[in-house]
């Protein structure tokens, strides 16, 4: 089974278990898993006369979801999420995961930190008993640009390893976020263990810091669409 159908069996088994008839809105998250999912939510839109308002995570959410004519609302007219679908880059045991490898980390944790319910979709790449055993990119911290050099000076310091500045793929220059914001890969010794919840508090204390792509107790239960073409459920 490709990757493709493994994200597309993930998404479309979490659509059809987590939005009803009564969902009202629906958070969209960020990334190429997420594609699969709008799409299920427009056919079952369309078929079912489902009535949804779509809040978007990023310039591409927004975009799915104007392109599949869901309706587009925003955090000022819903700021209550009913469920929040997403992508991550890597989900542990504890489901703590891992976001931001596309940049869009800082909409997608104020959209589910909305959500009554968080779900994750992935295929089976992203499963893992230990951060960093499968993403080996780095945890994405966003931060404000000016600051860049002492935050990344401030983290390599407290936390070890290196927190690279992330560069745009076709300019020259760092990749810039959807807010305006740069984003530094935090590259950390995998083979420790680390408390991830006091982690993400510590960073976010660094003046600079804007968010973190670690997301601790947030997620309610991921979806992975395996190689055996089954969905592996995580509570
Ligand atoms: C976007 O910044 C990320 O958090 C994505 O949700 C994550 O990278 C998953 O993307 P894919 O579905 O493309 O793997």
């Amino acid at each position: 089974m490709s990757l493709n159908e493994a994200k597309r069996i993930a998404a479309y088994k979490a659509v059809d278990e987590w939005i009803k008839p009564h969902t009202k809105v629906v958070g969209i998250g960020s990334g190429s898993t997420v594609v699969f999912a709008v799409d299920r939510l427009a056919e079952r839109v369309k078929t079912e006369g489902l009535q949804v308002v779509c809040i978007p995570t990023s310039f591409q959410a927004r975009q799915l979801i104007v392109e599949n004519n869901l309706t587009l609302g925003d955090l000022d007219r819903f700021p209550h999420i009913d469920c929040a679908i997403d992508g991550a880059d890597e989900v542990d045991s504890d489901k703590v995961l891992i976001k931001g490898g596309g940049g869009c980390l800082l909409q997608e944790k104020i959209v589910a930190s909305c959500a009554e319910k968080f779900v994750i979709i992935a295929d089976y790449t992203k499963n893992s008993q230990k951060l960093g055993e499968q993403y080996k990119k780095g945890i994405p911290i966003e931060v404000v640009p000016l600051g860049y050099v002492p935050i990344k000076a401030k983290i390599e310091k407290v936390f070890g390893g290196e927190a690279k500045l992330r560069m745009a793929v076709s300019k020259a220059g760092p990749c810039v976020t959807d807010n305006g914001n740069f984003i530094l890969d935090w590259h950390f010794d995998s083979s420790k263990t680390f408390d991830w919840n006091k982690i993400n508090s510590e960073l976010l204390q660094i003046a600079g810091v804007v968010e973190t792509g670690l997301f601790v107790g947030m997620a309610t239960k991921a979806y992975f669409g395996m190689s055996d073409g089954s969905v592996k459920e995580q509570n």
